[in-house]
């Protein structure tokens, strides 16, 4: 079976309610948590690479070990690129064998984004039909390796007919109050609950009603949609970390997200700090060891418990795989 177009996924998560997880991809264990929580769950997937993470790992290992999990899994699974920052990395990526690549020129002049934004879908849609461009409006605060921008902007919904129109992208990442990292709000932006721990302020629905308004039926896609769960951050300060109010974005108003046309939810902080607390936990208690796959086993278990519980809980994916399978072979006939 090939890489999955995002297409059909699309289609069955707008017309079903839920949201396709797009979990950002750096090495195998991190790919293995992934893919057996999906195959419990039978979910559908969308596994990216950013810029960082082929500098990291190198494409072609990335490719060809998410290619292995199509394999393994049987399941519906999307090779995407995260933030493409060029139309050559984007290209790049398209003749490697993607089949999605997101082009963020959400930082640009809007009509250099516009100009950039058709230029990557003209060359994607001309390579293959099936392969979907995400473009973005609006940005999003947060640092990350490769994606860093100090204020945010909420995208303006007088925008999106005139944006999609004119790039005939296949979706599009809004910015309504997400941001990347796992320090999503300064403590003075939010309220504190009677734990002592940091509640962010509410996304901004009425934005993502707004767009929806303007394009039904059009998938709308969330960056920096970590919740940074407090038992992993526990666990890491707890063992010699120090993540002191870090903060991410409440399950609920993602599930409400999902539910409405929000098709594609971009998760990547969670899966680094599961990662992250079970290596600390286990040299804490394991001292001694030094082996790697003893320590990167704990890491991948809770990968895929944070992943397990995104699909069934805050995505609505679980069960999805076979009904995206289907449409996809009818599809292609
Ligand atoms: O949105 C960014 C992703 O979390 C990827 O981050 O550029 O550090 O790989 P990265
Ligand atoms: P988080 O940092 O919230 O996981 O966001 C990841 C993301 O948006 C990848 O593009
Ligand atoms: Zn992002």
């Amino acid at each position: 079976m090939p890489l999955m177009s995002t297409k059909v996924m699309f289609e069955k998560a707008m017309e079903g309610g839920y949201a396709i997880g797009a979990f950002n991809v750096n090495n195998m264990e991190i790919i293995q948590g992934i893919v057996e929580a999906a195959m419990e769950e039978r979910a559908p997937l969308i596994l990216q690479v950013s810029k960082g993470a082929r500098k990291y790992a190198n494409a072609t290992y990335l490719r060809k070990m998410v290619e292995a999990a199509v394999e393994v899994s049987g399941l519906p699974i999307a090779l995407h690129l995260d933030h493409g920052d060029s139309f050559e990395l984007c290209k790049d990526c398209i003749d490697g064998g993607f089949s999605s690549v997101m082009i963020d020129g959400s930082a640009l002049p809007y009509e250099e984004n516009v100009a950039l934004t058709k230029k990557v879908v003209e060359y994607a849609h001309a390579h293959n039909p099936y392969i979907t461009v995400e473009g973005e409006l609006g940005t999003l605060a947060g640092v990350e390796d490769e994606v860093s921008h100090e204020v945010s902007s909420y995208t303006r919904p007088e925008d999106v007919i005139d944006f999609v129109t004119r790039t005939g992208v296949d979706s599009l990442a809004i910015a309504i109050g997400t941001s990347h990292g796992a320090y999503k709000f300064k403590p003075e932006q939010c309220t504190r609950n009677e734990k002592g721990i940091l509640v962010p302020p509410p996304l901004r629905f009425d934005i993502l009603e707004a767009v929806s308004a303007k394009l039904p039926g059009f998938p709308i896609v969330l960056h920096g949609s970590s919740s940074v769960p407090q038992e992993f951050v526990q666990i890491i300060n707890a063992n010699g970390g120090k993540m002191p109010d870090a903060v991410g974005i409440p399950e609920d108003q993602l599930r409400k997200a999902a539910a409405m046309s929000v098709c594609k939810i971009n998760i990547d902080s969670d899966l680094r700090l599961g990662c992250t607390a079970g290596i600390r936990k286990h040299f804490a208690e394991h001292p001694d060891h030094f082996d790697p796959r003893q320590y990167l086993s704990d890491a991948r278990d809770n990968i895929k418990s944070v992943v397990k519980h995104k699909l069934v809980d805050v995505l609505g994916c679980a069960g999805k795989a076979d009904e995206i399978l289907e449409a996809y072979a009818k599809a292609s006939k």
